[in-house]
């Protein structure tokens, strides 16, 4: 008997569902279902670490799913609206059979989806979810949002680092709570309502140890080293002075330095940030599960009751390598190291001092600085010795290029992203960095938070033009004119 009464209970549904409304809900649940089972299997075999999977597999399939099957009554009630309108029967209807219209337009209807969708589903999808994983989709699809971070990015020690993998990273809890935002975002971008510049610290970032230790555990660290940085004066000569530092990294099995300090085991560190860019941090309370001690440093114009209800932050890698990747220069910095390089040339009489106030003057657009900065350069020496233009002229052309394209990495006009909008909290001469924490304060049981300039690197050299223990190391660079 139910193989007769399925067709006669079925019937009304197909003669009423019969309508665009109801089959577009048809297509949508066909659709979702196909590509849902085409996902399936990927996910079960952890192929995929990919959250976009995740967000096709979780939010936007479901999402079409249901949102078929609420069009598909929501069409039949329309239908038999239409129906009682025009008198037609919206009860008794022919038994199936092949020689209905109806019944065959719907048949039709799921089978081309579904074939459809399973050469979709079997050519597309895979490739379609490498594609959003990838740099190219971060970096390109919402190009001018994300600009000023994929320029950054690609100069960077991790331009070879997919951006997913400190942005979200494997494994299913933090894609949720980092792609929830992200659908946000796709929104934003699509709307034009995406802030400028795009805030930072970015507030849905997975947990630093967790990304960052998948390539840099800390057992590794431990020895310290060796920075030289370069200087040019502001002079004609441009002359050049070099720093060196021996960075006190430390951590790993060295339980001392700069990461011992903050990272070694039982070691946490909480701070109060009274703005959002977390510059401002009047509050830090260091404990050790290991010793015991805890110890709590209040800056010298606070009070515990102006600190009590600010937000607290558990201290990671992020509180001092904010900018690991998306790293800005500035001005004096880039012409330094460009200088350094050889890239711009030493050789051309205050190039140093011309070079920063071109950078740091506002141009209308990144098109108008590189065409105003090389042309500024020009009429400078041109006007200054015309004999000299003409023998440099190579020089001075590339030098323009060059001072061009620092500008051009750092300024991004339409993101509102300028010198200094990012701060960068490693080191203490451009942006605080250590010293929001590291000013003096002391605690009530006497400890400080150092400023002491040998705690966190010894000073070997400053802004000397030949210091001796380079030259000792035999590590004194040629000072090419
Ligand atoms: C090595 C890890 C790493 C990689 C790779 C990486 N980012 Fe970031 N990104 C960060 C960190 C850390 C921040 C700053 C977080 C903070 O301060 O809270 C950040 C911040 C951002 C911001 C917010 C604005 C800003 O500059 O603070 C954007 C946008 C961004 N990244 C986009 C990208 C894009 C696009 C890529 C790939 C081209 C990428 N990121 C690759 C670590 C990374
Ligand atoms: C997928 C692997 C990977 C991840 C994840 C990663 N890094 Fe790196 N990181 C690298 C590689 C590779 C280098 C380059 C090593 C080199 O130059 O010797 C590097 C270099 C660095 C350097 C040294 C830069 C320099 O000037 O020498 C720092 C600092 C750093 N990473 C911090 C971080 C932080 C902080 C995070 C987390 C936000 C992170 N990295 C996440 C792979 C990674
Ligand atoms: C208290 C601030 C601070 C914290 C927290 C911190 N670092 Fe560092 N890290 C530094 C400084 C400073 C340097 C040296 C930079 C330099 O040489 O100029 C450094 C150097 C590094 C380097 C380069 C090491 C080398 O030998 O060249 C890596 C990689 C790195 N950090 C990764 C991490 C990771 C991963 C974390 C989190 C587990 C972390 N750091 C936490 C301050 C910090
Ligand atoms: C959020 C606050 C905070 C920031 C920012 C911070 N530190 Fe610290 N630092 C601390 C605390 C807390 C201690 C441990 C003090 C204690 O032992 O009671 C510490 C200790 C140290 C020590 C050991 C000092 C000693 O006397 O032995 C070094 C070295 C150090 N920090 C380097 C740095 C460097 C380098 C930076 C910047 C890249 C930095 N810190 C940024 C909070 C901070
Ligand atoms: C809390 C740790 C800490 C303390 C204290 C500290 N520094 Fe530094 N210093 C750093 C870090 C980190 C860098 C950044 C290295 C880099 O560029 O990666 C730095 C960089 C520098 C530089 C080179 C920066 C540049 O661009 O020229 C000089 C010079 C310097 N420090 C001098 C000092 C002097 C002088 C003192 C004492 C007043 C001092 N530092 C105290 C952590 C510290």
């Amino acid at each position: 008997m139910p193989d007769r009464r399925l067709p006669a209970l079925l019937s009304p549904l197909v003669y009423l569902s019969s309508n665009w409304i109801s089959l577009t809900g048809v297509v949508a649940v066909t659709t979702a279902s196909v590509l849902w089972l085409f996902q399936l299997p990927l996910f079960l075999r952890g192929e995929v670490d990919n959250p976009y999977t995740g967000i096709l597999t979780f939010l936007v399939l479901p999402g079409v799913f249901f949102g078929g099957l609420i069009l598909i009554p929501l069409g039949i009630v329309r239908e038999v609206r239409r129906r009682r309108r025009l008198g037609e029967p919206t009860r008794l209807f022919p038994p199936l059979d092949w020689r209905n219209p109806e019944l065959r337009r719907l048949l039709a209807f799921i089978g081309v989806t579904t074939l459809a969708n399973l050469i979709i589903g079997s050519q597309l999808s895979y490739r379609a979810f490498h594609y959003m994983d990838s740099v190219t989709f971060c970096g390109k699809t919402c190009h001018k949002v994300m600009a000023p971070e994929f320029t950054a990015y690609q100069g960077s020690p991790h331009s070879r680092v997919a951006c997913v993998a400190c942005h979200i990273g494997p494994g299913a809890s933090w894609f949720v709570r980092s792609k929830l935002s992200g659908v946000g975002q796709v929104f934003a971008t699509i709307l034009n309502t995406y802030p400028r510049p795009i805030p930072t610290p970015v507030a849905n970032l997975r947990p630093a140890r967790e990304t960052c230790e998948q390539c840099h555990w800390p057992q590794k660290f431990g020895a310290d080293r060796l920075r030289i940085l370069t200087k040019f004066a502001d002079g004609e000569s441009n002359t050049r002075t070099l720093t060196v530092l021996l960075m006190h990294i430390g951590g790993g099995h060295e339980r001392r330095g700069i990461h011992g300090a903050h990272l070694d085991p039982g070691v946490t560190i909480e701070y109060a940030h009274a703005d959002p860019g977390r510059q401002n941090i009047p509050w830090v309370r260091y404990s050790n599960s290991v010793t015991g001690r805890t110890t709590v440093y209040l800056a010298a114009d606070a009070t515990p009751e102006a600190v009590r209800n600010l937000p607290r932050r558990v201290m990671d890698c992020m509180d001092c390598h904010n900018r690991p990747t998306h790293a800005f220069e500035s001005p004096e910095a880039a012409v330094d190291r460009a200088m350094a390089q050889g890239l711009i040339p030493a050789s051309l009489p205050g190039i140093k001092k011309l070079g920063v106030e071109l950078l740091k003057k506002e141009y209308p657009s990144r098109e108008a600085a590189a065409a105003a900065i090389p042309q500024a350069l020009v009429e400078h020496y041109r006007r200054q010795d015309a004999n000299f233009y003409a023998r440099q002229r190579d020089e001075i052309l590339r030098a323009g290029r060059v001072l061009a394209e620092i500008h051009n990495r750092n300024v991004f006009p339409e993101m509102k992203v300028t010198w200094g909008t990012y701060p960068n909290n490693i080191g203490h001469m451009d942006f605080p960095g250590c010293f929001r924490c590291h000013d003096d304060r002391t605690a009530a049981d006497g400890r400080k938070l150092t400023q002491d300039c040998n705690a966190c690197h010894r000073v070997l050299a400053m802004d000397e033009p030949a210091p001796k223990i380079l030259s000792d190391l035999g590590l004194l660079p040629a000072n090419g004119h």
